[in-house]
């Protein structure tokens, strides 16, 4: 878990040229969803290239307390007995998920159709996440919680005995909200019903069809209506996990703005749902190529070739794209700083309840880095310098966010002087080989 030990001060100096491969870890979405189905399914599920950063860990923690068996092998192998849908166990223990709204979401939606009780916690930045967005709709089901204010955690949620089947529109693009709402329809009798207006990230409906539920999924001009049948038996599965886009986006962006770069990401994960950010580097004129493209595992998969960028221009992202990237705009924000013009982030009020309210914690940084931002509810714009004259030289404050301090040690690697975190102890959540990666290539990031 994050932000329980002791702060761990970063600096980023002027570094490069960047060069080599990068082989980023495993999928952070993914090995949350690998992990609970396995769970609830009946047998082994095996699972490769898992991600081992505190987050998935404590999912992988939570599934035990719920009564499935998770184990690693010494060669990284994680193996899931699960106890099939409706089979989980109360736990005796409060689940503390850390970090990690994923987890403990689409752990409430898991549990939320079985007749259980569950306290949830987590870290100070988790605490502080509102949680309605999922009791909401799994009150629909029968479910009961009771949290802090404002729908906080510490919250206990009390499952339906008698679950029924719901038809939800998601009022805001959440990928955890509909997933939730989909783990729970797995123990309701019926068809449960979500429905999209925005595509969000879709591996929990890919997966679900992996281990043999029914679902369906239909564009129409409501959007996305999914459709899955309750109580299915799930079969286990062999689970490989792409490498994640999202932890792919250091080492590319750190590639584009730094002289001389020449990175290979290998075996990137591209549905579709998460590539935002790499349509939006190459409209803004970075050298970014997909070779070797695949489909492995029911996602499609490349290997990214970022190289450096000294022509990058803003662009306007269009706010339709929000979901696909909506992790991806902190680092955007600090690309954006070494193009020349302006680039117009809208719709994207969601980056003020991630694990931080992103949109401040990287206005904070930039403007105090020498970097021109605006920002209103759900817009910002970042005011480009050009290449080479992105100043730094300023400490920025993490706010528990991952990846508010990767992005912050990012702009140390090409700004003029070096840039601070106060606490990169978050980096643990989703990438924890963060600082040896970097350095391979070629980074200077120091502690202190
Ligand atoms: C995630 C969904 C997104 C994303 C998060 C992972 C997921 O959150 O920001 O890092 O795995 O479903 P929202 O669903 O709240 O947009």
């Amino acid at each position: 878990m994050s932000g329980h030990g002791i702060p761990i001060p970063m600096t980023s100096h002027r570094a490069g040229p960047l060069s080599g491969t990068a082989h980023v870890p495993g999928d952070k979405s993914i090995s949350h969803r690998a992990l609970i189905l396995g769970a609830l399914s009946v047998g082994e599920t095996v699972i490769t290239g898992l991600l081992e950063g505190d987050d998935v860990l404590d999912t992988a923690k939570a599934m035990r307390a719920f009564g499935a068996e998770a184990t690693r092998d010494a060669d990284g192998t994680w193996r899931v007995n699960g106890v099939g849908v409706g089979g989980f166990a109360e736990p005796d223990q409060v689940i503390d998920c850390g970090n990690s709204g994923t987890g403990v979401r689409l752990i409430m939606g898991a549990m939320a159709t079985s007749p259980i009780a569950a306290t949830f916690t987590g870290d100070a930045s988790l605490n502080k996440r509102p949680m309605a967005r999922v009791t909401d709709p799994l009150a629909l089901f029968g479910a009961r919680a009771v949290g802090r204010a404002g729908g906080r955690l510490p919250m206990t949620v009390v499952g339906a005995a008698d679950p029924v089947p719901v038809r939800y529109e998601v009022p805001v693009p959440s990928a955890q909200v509909k997933s939730a709402v989909l783990l729970a329809g797995l123990n309701a009798p019926g068809e449960t019903v979500v429905i999209e207006r925005e595509a969000t990230r879709d591996h929990t409906e890919r997966m679900l069809a992996g281990f043999g539920a029914q679902i369906v999924t239909e564009e129409t001009e409501e959007g996305r209506v999914i459709t899955l049948t309750g109580q299915p038996e799930l079969r286990p599965q062999s689970i490989v996990v792409p490498r994640d886009p999202s932890s792919a986006a250091f080492p590319v962006c750190a590639a584009i703005i730094t002289p001389g770069s020449d990175v290979l990401v290998p075996n990137i994960g591209l549905n579709p749902t998460r590539a935002g950010l790499f349509t939006t580097l190459r409209e803004m004129g970075a050298d970014l190529a997909y070779e070797n493209e695949r489909e492995e595992g029911g996602e499609p998969v490349a290997d990214l070739r970022a190289r450096f960028s000294p022509d990058l221009s803003g662009v306007e992202v269009p706010p339709e794209r929000a979901a696909s990237m909506i992790d991806e705009y902190p680092v955007l924000s600090v690309v954006a700083a070494f193009a020349t013009g302006r680039t117009v982030m809208r719709g994207v009020k969601e980056l003020r309840v991630k694990e931080s309210d992103r949109i401040a914690a990287m206005a904070a940084g930039l403007r105090a880095g020498g970097i021109a931002v605006e920002d209103g509810p759900d817009w910002w714009i970042v005011e480009g310098r050009g290449h080479g004259n992105v100043p730094g030289g300023q400490t920025c404050a993490s706010h528990l966010d991952h990846r508010i301090a990767m992005s912050f040690m990012v702009m140390g690697m090409a700004a003029q002087s070096p840039v601070s975190v106060d606490d990169a102890s978050p980096i643990a959540t989703s990438f924890p080989v963060f600082e040896p990666l970097m350095a391979a290539l070629g980074a200077d990031i120091r502690r202190g």
